[in-house]
C-alpha cells in the first residue's frame, strides 16, 4: 500500500540562513505525527549574511553544501525562509471576493498596501476569511519580497544543485512549527531573537496579529564586548558565551548584557502593549523564545517580571518523534531554540 502521507519525498528540507548561522533540519511524516530524520547547523563567515542579505553567496553556498553533504541529506528540494527589509508582510481588510477578483485587486491596488515598486517585486496573498454572518469583509494577508533578494538566494541555492521549492517568511515558519508543537487556543507571543534581528509575532486564537522585525540581536552583545574591550570577533564571542573565563571582566560585561537585554525587553514590552491595547478582552497568556539569543542566562526570569507573563523556552520538537539512538536527544535540547524556523520550513509539503 503507498499512503501519500507517509512519503519522505513529501517534505522540503527546511533551510534558514540566519546572519550568524545557516540550521538545516529535515522532518518526514510518520502515523504519530513529523519525525526528525535530520538536523544540523554552521556559522557562516561574519559578514556573509546580513539583514536578510546574501553579501557573500559563494560563502554561504560552500557552508550549506557541506552542511548537506556531512549529514549526508539526499533530498533536493528545500525551502528557505526571508525576513528583515525585503519583505513586507500586511494584513489587509477587503471586501470578500473570490480568488480571481482578489488577485486582480491586489496586483491593482497593491501599491497603496506596500511601499514597493509593484514590478520589483514577488506578490502572494492568502484570504484568512475572517468574514462573518454580519460583515462580508474578509482579512487578507499579503506578502510582497524583493525579487533582487528572492533571486539571490534562488540562484544560491540552484548553484548546489538543490531545487529550492518553496518561500517561506520566518514569521510564518515560527508560527507553523507552534502550532504544530503547542495548542492553538492561547493568545501567545513568540519572540525570535537572532543574532541580528528579533521577530515578534504575537497569536490569537492561530491568527497573527502583531507581527514586527527589530533590528536587535545577540550580534550586539559581542560588538559591545569587542569595543569595550578591543577584542576581534571571535574572542569577544567565546567571551559572551563564557568559553573563556571572563575574569576581571566580568562586572563589563554583565553591564552590557543587562543594558542590551533591557532594550529588548522594552521593544517586546512595546508590542505587547500594542496588542493589549487592541485586543483588551485577550490578555496574554504566555511567551516563547526562539533563536539563539534567547538561550541569554537570566533572559527568561528577567522577561517574566518585567512582563509578568510565564515564559518559556521554544522546543519545536516537543510533539515530534525522536529516534534517540539516531539523535542525540541533550543535542536537540540545546539547539531547539535556534531551530525553530528551520523546523517550521520542514513542516511545509515540497508540492502546494
Ligand atoms: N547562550 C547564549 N548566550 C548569548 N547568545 C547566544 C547564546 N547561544 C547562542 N547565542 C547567540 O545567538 C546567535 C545565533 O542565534 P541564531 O542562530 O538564532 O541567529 P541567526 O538566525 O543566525 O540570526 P538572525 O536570525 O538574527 O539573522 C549568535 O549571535 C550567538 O552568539
Ligand atoms: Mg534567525
Amino acid at each position: 500500500m503507498n499512503l501519500p502521507f507517509l512519503s519522505r519525498e513529501q517534505l522540503v528540507v527546511g533551510v534558514d540562513i540566519g546572519s550568524h548561522a545557516v540550521k538545516v533540519c529535515q522532518l518526514e511524516r510518520t502515523e504519530k505525527g513529523y519525525a526528525v530524520v535530520n538536523l544540523g547547523s554552521s556559522v557562516l563567515p561574519e559578514g556573509a549574511v546580513d539583514d536578510g542579505t546574501l553579501n557573500d553567496p559563494e560563502a554561504v553556498g560552500q557552508i550549506i553544501s557541506e552542511l548537506f553533504k556531512n549529514l549526508k541529506i539526499k533530498s533536493k528540494k528545500v525551502g528557505f525562509s526571508i525576513s528583515g527589509y525585503s519583505v513586507i508582510v500586511k494584513k489587509v481588510n477587503l471586501s470578500v471576493m473570490d480568488d480571481d477578483k482578489l488577485e486582480e485587486h491586489i496586483m491593482a491596488e497593491a501599491e497603496q498596501y506596500i511601499p514597493f515598486d509593484i514590478e520589483d517585486v514577488y506578490l502572494d496573498f492568502q484570504d484568512l476569511k475572517t468574514n462573518t454572518a454580519e460583515s462580508d469583509r474578509t482579512d487578507v494577508m499579503l506578502v510582497a519580497a524583493k525579487k533582487e533578494i528572492v533571486d539571490g538566494y534562488l540562484e544560491m541555492l540552484e548553484s548546489l544543485d538543490l531545487q529550492p521549492v518553496l518561500v517561506d517568511v520566518d514569521g510564518f515558519a515560527l508560527e507553523n512549527t507552534y502550532e504544530y508543537n503547542y495548542p492553538k487556543n492561547e493568545n501567545v507571543a513568540l519572540v525570535d531573537i537572532g543574532a541580528s534581528k528579533m521577530n515578534i509575532n504575537i497569536l490569537t486564537g492561530g491568527v497573527s496579529v502583531v507581527a514586527r522585525d527589530i533590528v536587535v540581536g545577540s550580534r550586539q552583545l559581542t560588538d559591545q564586548i569587542q569595543n569595550a574591550f578591543d577584542l576581534g570577533y571571535e574572542e569577544a564571542e567565546a567571551l559572551k558565551l563564557g568559553f573563556t573565563p571572563a575574569a576581571e571582566k566580568q562586572a563589563q560585561i554583565e553591564a552590557i548584557f543587562t543594558s542590551t537585554c533591557t532594550q529588548w525587553v522594552l521593544e517586546i514590552k512595546k508590542a505587547i502593549d500594542l496588542y493589549h491595547s487592541n485586543h483588551p478582552d485577550e490578555p496574554l497568556t504566555k511567551l516563547v523564545l526562539s533563536g539563539g539569543g534567547s538561550k541569554v542566562v537570566g533572559l527568561t526570569d528577567f522577561l517574566a517580571s518585567e512582563t509578568s507573563l510565564p515564559v518559556v523556552l521554544f522546543n519545536p520538537f516537543e510533539n515530534m518523534v525522536i529516534n534517540s539512538k539516531k539523535i542525540d536527544t541533550e543535542y536537540l535540547k540545546s539547539v531547539g531554540p535556534e531551530m525553530a524556523i528551520a523546523t517550521g520550513i520542514a513542516i511545509r509539503p515540497s508540492v502546494i
